[in-house]
């Protein structure tokens, strides 16, 4: 018997309802709630017995936030899956859910054909929680009211708590910003709902029945509600009733068990470039099939200072991967030849990149997998993520970028995570710290940090810059905190004075940003002193630069990038 149920069944609008499953006694989730208290109790790498495993789903209706919703549910320790509206009960009932979130999405209620839930999850009598369209959905099919709004709300609002003694509402203060982004409105509350907050525009910013079933209005999930993850965290601990218990070890635990049931007795190879996302890919592939793994390595010429040596230490001697090392760099560097237009360069690098690949890997045989390290925001940032595309910026390298004409089956364990729950599985995998907490380094490499041509005299130059700000980065133990820290080779070249003599050389841009997922980025506030250094040791010790600027440009309307 699940303790977290509600004490009595919602009642779904008749057009909405089907088969009804029965009722069952159980304790409402406020004894729970005080019993829980609610905080994780198990370390990262403890594994959980799956008989105990707790589950939230959250239900997709389309927004852009999904992914964040589920991010949101894992940073609480609690396992989640997001699944299409439609998914069947078949599918979801063996997930054993404590509760269901509900997101937004771009439809409208009232329209013909509107995504709505399932009956079935009201009729498991389980803990709800929908957000701004989820909301509107709930309101409809319990029976009240959803009409199209006078205004757009979208932006900033102050929600005020009118009854604080909701369990959602635990160590929330009073009053605090949320993120609005709606266009219908609730005009009538279900039977039996009750408003426990408002903003000035919404007179039910939170709506509660008090048997476990709430909407919100604006958007819990994202940054800009500094308090989302507190009403999050309460509903799934508070309200669902779950404990916390499931961690990284867990995700690495499935992910084993998965990869050797896919990959059976077959062949998988893997591109390494030596960054996080797939060292880790490969680390946890090689840690579930060992040698039937092949890494293959092209060291297409773009990479910066010992980057080849620190990648083969780490993989080869430490952990005895099966690594295929390419040289390709005269290959690039010979097509990139006049070359300066930004998504040229990019095509081209791609298109070289898959067609070394292909070479090194039908050396090796029959191959049945390909490995990737593609991570949630890349599949966003490439326009790929099906329906919803959104509008492409720039062709990202590693997202569906590798052998299309390679009948290969893909193997993405870490698509559904963000950059920092990657870095959380380095660590639990043992990764060494420098490479679990490596800044992201493009796939096209240094060609995009190269404006204009691309030629062996600039990449020298670059390796030059770029290393002497990492190094003083590093050494002012910035390196964490920023996002990205690197160097730019601009084609721009300004006449300075060296000793008694006239130099024209090169100007170096530096980029240091801050950022959560490299959707959004600030540039960092690095002290003078570090810029200073900076500064002095590349005009010092690079030759043929003469001149250090700093980029203090937010993405965006930039992008991190410069190309
Ligand atoms: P932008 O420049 O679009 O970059 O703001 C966002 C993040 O993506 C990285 N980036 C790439 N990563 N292949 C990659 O693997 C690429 O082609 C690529 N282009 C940009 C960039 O370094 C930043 O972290």
């Amino acid at each position: 018997m699940d303790k977290a149920k509600r004490k009595s069944k919602p009642t779904l609008n008749e057009s909405h309802r089907v088969a009804t499953s029965g009722d069952i006694e159980v304790s409402t989730y406020l004894e729970i709630a005080k019993e829980i208290g609610g905080e994780p109790s198990v370390s990262p790498k403890e594994v959980i017995p799956s008989a105990e495993r707790e589950a939230i789903v959250v239900i997709d209706f389309g927004s852009q936030y999904s992914m964040l919703i589920a991010r949101r549910v894992r940073e609480c320790q609690v396992y989640c899956e997001l699944l299409p509206y439609d998914t069947p009960w078949e599918k979801i009932a063996p997930l054993n859910p404590k509760g269901f979130i509900f997101s937004g999405g771009p439809g409208s209620v009232y329209e013909p054909d509107a995504p709505l839930a399932l009956a079935d999850i009201y009729e498991s009598q389980l803990p709800i929680l929908g957000i701004c369209y989820g909301m509107q959905v709930l309101t409809k099919q319990l029976g009240g009211q959803v009409t199209p709004g006078i205004k757009h709300e979208y932006g900033h609002a102050i929600l005020h708590l009118s009854d604080v003694d909701s369990p959602i509402f635990t160590d929330l203060p009073s009053s605090s910003p949320v993120w609005m982004s709606h266009a219908d409105r609730i005009e009538e509350m279900p039977p039996g709902f009750t408003a426990l907050a408002y903003t000035e525009n919404s007179p039910f910013a939170i709506i509660g029945n008090g048997e476990g079933i709430f909407g919100l209005q604006f958007h819990p999930e994202v940054a800009h509600t500094p308090e989302g993850k507190t009403i999050l965290r309460n509903f799934v601990y508070r309200v669902c009733g779950c404990k916390g218990n499931w961690t990284i070890g867990n995700f690495i635990n499935d992910n084993l068990s998965k990869i050797k049931k896919q990959v059976g007795s077959g062949k998988v190879i893997s591109a390494l470039s030596g960054g996080v996302d797939s060292s880790v890919v490969a680390t946890l592939i090689h840690r579930a099939i060992g040698d039937q793994l092949t890494c293959i390595f092209v060291n297409h010429g773009l990479l910066r200072r010992e980057e080849v040596e620190r990648t083969f230490n780490v993989f080869q001697l430490n952990l005895g991967m099966n690594i295929v090392y390419v040289d390709a760099s005269q290959r690039f560097l010979s097509r990139l030849k006049g070359i300066t237009d930004p998504e040229m360069k990019r095509k081209i690098i791609g298109e070289e990149f898959i067609s070394v690949f292909e070479e090194e890997a039908k050396k090796i045989g029959k191959v049945d997998f390909l490995a990737q390290g593609t991570l949630y925001p890349d599949v966003i940032e490439s326009a790929s993520s099906g329906s919803q595309a959104s509008a492409k910026i720039k062709t990202h390298h590693n997202v569906g970028g590798l052998p299309a004409k390679m009948i290969l089956q893909l193997i993405e364990p870490v698509r559904d995570l963000f950059k920092d729950e990657v870095r959380q599985v380095g660590l639990a995998l043992d990764l060494p710290e420098e490479m679990v907490w490596r800044q992201p380094f493009p796939g096209p490499g240094l060609a995009i940090r190269i404006i204009g041509e691309v030629t062996e005299e600039k990449l020298e130059i670059l390796r030059g810059a770029d290393f002497i700000v990492m190094n003083e980065i590093k050494k002012a133990k910035l390196y964490r905190q920023l996002w990205q820290s690197f160097a730019i080779l601009t084609d721009v070249k300004s006449v300075g004075v060296m000793g008694d003599y006239r130099t024209y050389g090169y100007l170096v841009a530096i980029r240091a940003v801050t950022s959560e997922d490299a959707m959004t980025a600030d540039w960092a506030r690095l002290p003078y002193d570090l810029l200073a250094r900076i500064s002095n040791r590349i005009v010092n010790e690079v030759p043929g630069v003469n001149r250090v600027v700093y980029d203090i440009t937010s993405k965006p309307p930039s992008t991190i990038e410069w190309e």
